[in-house]
């Protein structure tokens, strides 16, 4: 039995989801109100027979133990997966941490923390006296400066360099950290003096690296710390530790630009807000956010609003699965002055905020004549590629039909365009898979039709392209579906392992050795993606139908109970479809064979 597969059987799903919300055992299931969003009404299961969990209202989704503590805590796989094996006391072998350099990471952690609060310390003392009258007049409250660390960096060559070598750690883990620098051929000293100091913290509150601002108008008036084995600039976040609950709280999250643009939001209660800190938004900040929020607003500058939304919103789309939102602020302004000056008018751009999509076709039509044929060619080279970059289907045909409706041309002539620049967007319709004897196998602990579907998805790099419907949920296998969506987000085989937590990588190599025969591959893809369907349909169907038993026992609210009746209606028109594509292959099959 795996490392996994050991935590998942001691962990109890019941008494890990009662830690955050309060179960009540009703039949053979249990049941609250749901953890991840508020309701007044339960409408959240645990079902310990098959140690998963799915959420009947707002969320409409479930999983197993590992999938309920990521989203709680808006953690990856190998964090679950540490914190579930500490609490069932299973030890963890060392080649599941992330990188042999975790102990090295460990300490520029511990590093970067005492230089926080020495810098911290600093700014409430008398040498921090200009740092503290400067933060003072930029209005920051002495609650903020706690709760952000602000600190003060003296102006001094060695102070912090003396101050931690004195606490046992090395000059070379201060040069690693970027604390201090070696100018060729001269002693080593400070990197940042004189200056307002920012730590920058991950989602979990390690402080990974720092910002520093001058105290006048001086140039350059930030500087950073460099990239170190603990600190990627372009991949943090500034303020996530400190956002990260009002994000899940109100499922929604907002990226500024800087430093001081965070600090005053969340000082005037927009607890949400975190900074790219200056560099443009990366897919990396996105993927972060993604395990909090779907819903990301993009707070971009008067000047490079256009540009910036063209050139990545649909990636970031794409990324996240769902819509980006821009907010344009006024020109020369930014959040932090925003809203300073009236926190109304903040809170009215983020009602405001447009669709990136939407919001760059007003940018375009409104920079062209779009009554002459010069403007729509030009409009149309401009806003089809966007559109062909759209994965969703829907959102896609949405788009193309504004834009013919926009230009006043026909729908027909863009799609012929559209497809011109995509001339593979064939959706491939698999043909007749042979139906192999079912086998409803179900042990606890492995889902042999799940791995035997990704054995071929990773075997099978032709399989990419075949879209047969599947969804992440079908997976109910935390592993599994990990697995899945790395999988998705891949465009090569080789890049899903890296997408992994190391945990995972030993089960991905027993899938990409599964012994699978060669033959038919398409068909069988197409057959096993129909019975993950199936599987996840009738799964639901069950739970739907034990729901609506108890509701009608304890005579439920109605709204509720209508939702989930036609929940379950839904769910049984989708089963009946997966049964009737299911016997047309079965037909296909035998007329074949006669
Ligand atoms: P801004 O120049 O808009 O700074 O840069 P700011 O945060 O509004 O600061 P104030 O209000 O002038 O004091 C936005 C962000 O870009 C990064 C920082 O993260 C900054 O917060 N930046 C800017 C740098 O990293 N280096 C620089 O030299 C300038
Ligand atoms: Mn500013």
């Amino acid at each position: 039995m795996s490392v996994i597969d050991e935590v998942k059987q001691r962990a109890d799903i019941v008494d890990i989801v009662g830690q955050y919300a309060k179960l009540t055992k009703s039949g053979r299931t249990f049941r609250g109100l749901c953890p991840f969003h508020s309701e007044k009404h339960p409408s959240f299961f645990v079902y310990p027979e098959q140690q998963s969990w799915h959420c009947f209202g707002a969320c409409n989704t479930g999983g197993d133990v590992f999938s309920f503590v990521m989203k709680k805590q808006g953690i990856d796989f190998g964090e679950a997966l540490r914190q579930l094996a500490q609490r069932a006391g299973v030890a963890l072998p060392s080649r599941f941490e992330p990188g042999v350099e975790s102990e090295e990471r460990q300490r520029l952690y511990q590093i970067n923390q005492a230089a926080a609060l020495y810098f911290h310390n600093l700014l409430n003392s008398p040498a921090g006296e200009k740092a503290k009258s400067y933060v003072t007049e930029r209005g920051f409250s002495a609650q903020t400066i706690s709760d952000f660390q602000l600190g003060y960096s003296p102006n001094s060559w060695e102070g912090l360099k003396q101050y931690l070598m004195e606490r046992g750690y090395t000059e070379s883990e201060l040069l690693t950290a970027g604390l201090i620098i070696e100018p060729e051929g001269k002693k080593t000293h400070d990197r940042f003096r004189n200056k307002l100091m920012f730590p920058i913290s991950d989602a979990r509150g390690r402080i990974i690296g720092f910002g520093a601002r001058v105290l006048d108008d001086s140039l350059p008036k930030y500087i950073n710390s460099p990239q170190t084995p603990v600190f990627d600039k372009s991949g943090s976040l500034y303020g996530i530790n400190l956002a990260k609950d009002a994000i899940r709280q109100q499922d929604q999250a907002v990226i500024v630009e800087g430093y001081m643009d965070v600090i005053t939001a969340h000082q005037n209660g927009f607890s949400n807000v975190v900074a790219s800190m200056g560099t443009s938004v990366t897919e990396k900040q996105v993927s972060t956010l993604k395990r909090l929020t779907k819903n990301i607003t993009l707070a971009l500058d008067a000047d490079a609003a256009g540009e910036e939304a063209m050139l990545r919103g649909v990636g970031f789309e794409n990324t996240l699965g769902a819509e980006v939102k821009v907010i344009i602020l006024p020109q020369g302004k930014d959040p932090d002055d925003v809203i300073k000056q009236d926190a109304k008018t903040w809170q009215k751009l983020l009602e405001e905020a447009l669709p990136v999509v939407d919001y760059t076709f007003n940018m375009v039509a409104s920079e062209l004549d779009l009554t002459t044929a010069k403007g729509k060619s030009l409009a149309v080279d401009k806003l089809l590629p966007i559109i062909a970059e759209i994965k969703d289907p829907i959102r896609q045909a949405h788009y193309l039909q504004k834009l013919a409706q926009l230009l006043k041309v026909s729908e027909h002539s863009l799609e012929a365009a559209l497809a011109r620049i995509r001339p593979r967007q064939v959706r491939g319709r698999a043909e007749e898979p042979k139906p192999e004897a079912a086998t409803y196998l179900h042990p606890l602990l492995s889902s042999p039709l799940e791995e035997y579907c990704l054995a071929l998805l990773l075997q099978h790099p032709e399989l990419k392209v075949k879209d047969e419907g599947l969804l992440p949920e079908y997976f109910e296998n935390s592993e599994n579906r990990e697995i899945f969506i790395a999988w998705q987000q891949s465009d090569k085989i080789e890049l899903v392992k890296e997408k992994l937590a190391p945990a995972i990588h030993e089960h991905l190599d027993s899938l990409l050795n599964k012994n699978l025969s060669s033959t038919k591959i398409e068909q069988k893809y197409a057959e096993c993606a129909l019975r993950l369907r199936e599987k996840f349909l009738r799964s639901l169907a069950t739970k739907i139908e034990a729901v609506l038993a108890l509701e009608a026992q304890s005579g439920g609210k109605a709204a509720d109970l209508a939702k989930l009746k036609e929940q379950g209606v839904e769910v049984n028109i989708q089963l009946g479809e997966v049964f009737a594509q299911k016997s047309r292959k079965r037909l296909e099959q035998r007329s074949r064979t006669l």
